[in-house]
């Protein structure tokens, strides 16, 4: 049997706004299952969206609609947008979805038998218009932050999670699983910033908060969104319904790629409620860095002039859904927080992907054509400049496996980049153009040539689950079905001698930096 590896986004606040940043995590998540997939696993990627709460209701209201009708439109522009961007999910789970309703419920009853959830009071400051509490630090000016009125002292009867019961345990968890919270960074801020100061029990219901989920045992509260929405990584499986094979197939998960605003919901909140339910915890969870536009997260983007420029349904019409992926996995060394700005974007566009990638393969393609009828031809001896090409390949391969083990995407793209180069460095090193011109040269050509499409069939065969439009286009001139064949001829020396390969149309067409910015500039 297969090898099963599930693979999870956070769950998003529908938007109509989503600019680069917010699709971050959705796409390392789609290049890491479709990897994985490569591979042979059998993979399962599941995102959707958080859909309780009192801001979900004010906007609706805001625009005049019911909840449902705006959600309904929301999620339809994310879908678009996910499809736009090439995002191969298996489940798309949306917290107001019966079942998952259900299920959480269930689950809210069962922490409450067994006492780990108890009724108290919560205190806070509460704005009557908006019906909302807020703390301290959220005010603006000492006012609501929504609409600028006056709050007050108010108290309401809540239920709480006994939270406090699980800060050594946690700290167990992180020191005998080093790889369950990555990179380790986080581990430090989890454990000095909440662990060492010890945890306090958390509010998980509200009576004030009408839109959500019921406690079906006491109706007039509604449980807390993010209890609500972090059980959505079981419950998308089928946990707690007549139908719980998925979750069986599946679960624990193998990573949660989450953002590190939200690393401790996930590394402190969550495994906490699946220790007081005796389930299993998720295997790994990954807390990625932010794309940061002009030093800032700008995730719903408030500047104006830079909207248009970080806005994914601009720019994948304009520069492919590819270069979208590219900039993404590329620029932002994984973990760490990274800089976009527009020229980063277009100069990588042309230096990587023209004239590295595309440049080669074209390059290659035409030598074939012209010097061998496009026939794929077989290696003979083998001379110092061959052995350091086909080392360094072997390498990569080797080292890309590593990378993504560690959900190292950046540096995957980077060996998988190496192997480019090398092979249009090898073009440099050995001039087929030249040996083409000698007749003595004929099976030294050949080799040449076949030492170059190898290099192009294993670097595409690895930027398949990274980049997978611009990647198939040039696999399906070896016939070689990603898809179906997964990884099977990642190796230098498969392809069939005497084969005609097949044509490849300009992959990225060179970009002209200074048009484009202005033309950009333009749409602001
Ligand atoms: N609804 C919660 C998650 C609940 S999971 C049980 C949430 N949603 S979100 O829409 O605000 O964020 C979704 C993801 O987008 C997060 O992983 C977040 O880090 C990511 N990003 C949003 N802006 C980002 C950047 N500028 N850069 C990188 N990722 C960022 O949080």
């Amino acid at each position: 049997m297969k090898d099963t590896f599930y693979i999870t986004t956070p769950i998003y606040y529908p938007s109509r706004k989503f600019t680069l940043g917010n699709c971050y995590t959705t796409v390392i998540c789609d290049a890491v299952a479709r990897f994985n997939k490569m591979e042979g696993r059998d993979v399962f990627f599941l995102t959707g969206t958080d859909e309780h709460g009192q801001k979900i209701s004010a906007s609706a209201k805001a625009v005049g609609k019911t909840e449902m009708e705006y959600l309904n439109e929301m999620i339809d522009d994310a879908k678009k947008l996910w499809a736009m961007l090439g995002i191969e999910y298996d489940k798309f789970i949306r917290t107001t979805d019966d079942y998952h309703e259900k299920a959480v419920q269930k689950i809210f009853k069962e922490l409450y038998e067994k006492g780990y959830i108890y009724k108290g009071a919560y205190k806070g400051l509460y704005c009557i218009p908006c019906e909302s509490f807020w703390t301290e630090s959220q005010l603006v000016d000492g006012k609501c932050p929504d609409c600028g009125r006056e709050v007050i002292a108010q108290e309401e009867e809540a239920y709480f999670f006994k939270l406090s019961a699980f800060t050594d345990k946690l700290l167990k968890l992180y020191k005998e699983n080093p790889e369950f919270l990555e990179p380790q960074t986080r581990v430090n801020e989890m454990v000095n910033n909440f662990l060492k100061p010890g945890l306090s029990d958390v509010c998980v219901s509200r009576t004030s908060v009408k839109w959500g989920v019921k406690v079906d045992f006491d109706p007039t509260h509604t449980i807390y969104v993010w209890i609500d929405a972090l059980f959505n990584y079981m419950t998308a499986l089928g946990f707690k319904s007549d139908d719980d094979s998925l979750y069986k197939k599946f679960w624990p998960a193998d990573v949660h790629i989450i953002g590190k605003e939200i690393v401790r919901f996930h590394a402190i909140i969550w495994p906490a409620l699946l220790m007081a339910l005796d389930l299993p915890l998720p295997k790994r969870i990954f807390g990625h860095g932010w794309m940061l536009f002009g030093g800032d997260k700008l995730s719903k983007s408030k500047q104006t002039g830079l909207k248009e420029c970080i806005d994914p349904r601009i720019l994948v019409p304009r520069y492919s859904a590819d270069a979208v992926r590219y900039i993404l996995l590329r620029e932002i060394p994984f973990g760490s927080d990274g800089n976009y700005t527009t020229e980063i974007f277009l100069s990588r566009f042309n230096s990587d992907l023209v004239n590295n990638y595309g440049n080669l393969v074209s390059r290659t393609l035409s030598m074939l054509k012209k010097y061998n009828s496009s026939i794929i031809p077989a290696r003979f001896e083998e001379e110092e400049a061959d052995k350091n090409l086909i080392f360094t390949i072997d390498k990569e391969i080797e080292n890309v496996k590593k990378h993504m083990k560690n959900f190292d995407v950046s540096k995957s793209l980077a060996s998988i980049f190496n192997i480019f180069s090398s092979a249009n460095k090898y073009i440099e090193a050995t001039e087929p153009f030249r040996l083409a011109k000698d007749e003595g040269k004929k099976e030294r050509l050949q080799t040449v040539l076949r030492n170059l499409l190898e290099s192009i069939k294993v670097g595409s065969l690895l930027l398949y689950p990274f980049l997978p439009d611009c990647a198939s286009k040039v696999l399906e001139a070896f016939n070689i079905n990603p898809r179906k064949e997964g990884f099977k001829s990642l190796n230098t020396n498969d392809l069939p001698v005497g084969n005609t390969m097949g044509e490849v149309s300009m992959l990225f067409p060179r970009l002209d930096i200074e048009k484009e910015l202005k033309e950009l500039s333009e749409l602001t």
